[in-house]
């Protein structure tokens, strides 16, 4: 209720700044005596239907946040209340870096979309670590995105998510591998299955040197093939890959109305859903959800939750519905997908990933 009035005075401001003042916001609100029990008030709310496991972390609901939102990981406390059960923070790389310069981020109100091209802005690993150790809350799964630094040639990128695994897995519950950003020139070449081969290799050799290995998820592009995907997911496998991140944005710009439609960057929001689910469809049936997907893009309502998790998807995430709908959008998503799942005779949410993609293997296996 209270967004929409505020909605359109953050809409008057160039987005990167909105998205800096409201951040400001809910970080002295999450620090402040008395108004996070407030705000937890407001927005914790959740169902038993709604608990999802995934490679031994419980999740009190599908829904987190997706990376991007929180790169500097000094709002995993604000974003808590605001009732997700996981906050997947980054994309860090291993040396701090500014990224592209500014406007870099643009709103596309007439499509619920947004374009980006940030480049990775990052503080670097030392300072997320110094940030992921200061946090109180520890009621919510924190995973860790980690990528490249953009002046690192790709030969030598191995090294980075290496350094940045090293220091950051082990202050989080999970790591996310982005391969799939449009906006680190070449990164999406390690999507290739040598490279990605290699880089996957380098990490698992890693992780099993932690006290505690930690589940390693990988974040694939919406605009690759089927066929890339396809081998793409077959190396993940392989290589013992905890889950698949289904999907970055796109460069695609079909349909849109707004007049910043042609500006560079990475497309997020309403228009992304189709070409997300499509994704997450194509992982799932290749996976039978082992490992799992993580359906993420263009999750604005309930209904668009759900069509992911039907697609497959067993944990959901989102950013640019945040914009459009405000912090009451956890909440709203979960009371919805409740209903919806009762609505169709499910007992839980697990029991509905994915039915979708089964129906139309069925179907196609019959046809
Ligand atoms: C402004 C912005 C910054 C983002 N930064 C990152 C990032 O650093 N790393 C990453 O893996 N994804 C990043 N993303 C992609 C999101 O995590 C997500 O995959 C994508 O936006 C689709 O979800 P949505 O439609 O709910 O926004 C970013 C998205 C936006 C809008």
């Amino acid at each position: 209720m209270l967004y929409h009035l505020i909605r359109p005075i953050l809409f008057r401001l160039d987005a990167e700044r909105a998205h800096d003042a409201v951040t400001a916001m809910l970080r002295v609100a999450s620090r402040a005596p008395l108004l996070p029990r407030l705000i937890g008030a407001l927005y914790a709310w959740d169902d038993p239907m709604l608990a999802v496991e995934w490679a031994g972390l419980r999740f009190a609901s599908p829904l987190g946040v997706a990376a991007g939102f929180d790169k500097r990981a000094d709002l995993v406390d604000a974003l808590a209340l605001l009732g997700f059960s996981h906050i997947e923070v980054g994309t860090v790389t291993p040396r701090p870096q500014p990224g592209n310069p500014r406007p870099r981020l643009f709103r596309l109100p007439e499509d619920l979309a947004l374009i980006n091209r940030l480049g990775f802005n990052s503080p670097g690993m030392v300072a997320v670590a110094q940030a992921l150790r200061a946090r109180r809350s520890r009621n919510v799964i924190l995973g860790v995105n980690i990528g490249k630094n953009r002046d690192t040639p790709l030969e030598r990128a191995v090294e980075d998510y290496a350094a940045t695994f090293v220091a950051l897995a082990p202050l989080a519950d999970y790591v996310a591998v982005n391969i799939s950003s449009p906006n680190t020139p070449g990164l999406r070449r390690l999507h290739e299955r040598a490279a990605l081969e290699e880089l996957l290799r380098e990490l698992m050799r890693l992780n099993r040197n932690l006290a505690h290995p930690r589940p390693i998820a990988l974040k694939v592009s919406p605009d690759e093939t089927p066929e890339q995907i396809e081998e793409v997911v077959q190396a993940g496998c392989e290589a013992g890959v905890a889950a698949f991140i289904a999907a970055n944005t796109t460069l695609a710009r079909e349909g849109l109305r707004s007049p910043l439609a042609n500006e560079t960057g990475g497309l997020s929001g309403r228009p992304l859903a189709p070409r997300a689910r499509q994704v997450i469809r194509t992982i799932y049936r290749l996976t039978r959800g082992t490992p799992p997907v993580i359906g993420v893009g263009g999750i604005l309502t309930a209904e668009d939750a759900y069509l992911h998790i039907r697609a497959g998807a067993r944990l959901v995430q989102l950013y640019t519905g945040m914009v459009y709908a405000g912090p009451a959008i956890a909440r709203d998503i979960k009371r919805g997908l409740v209903h919806l799942l009762h609505r169709d005779g499910f007992a839980s949410v697990t029991e509905a990933t994915g039915v979708d993609a089964e129906r139309e293997g069925v179907f196609r296996g019959q046809g």
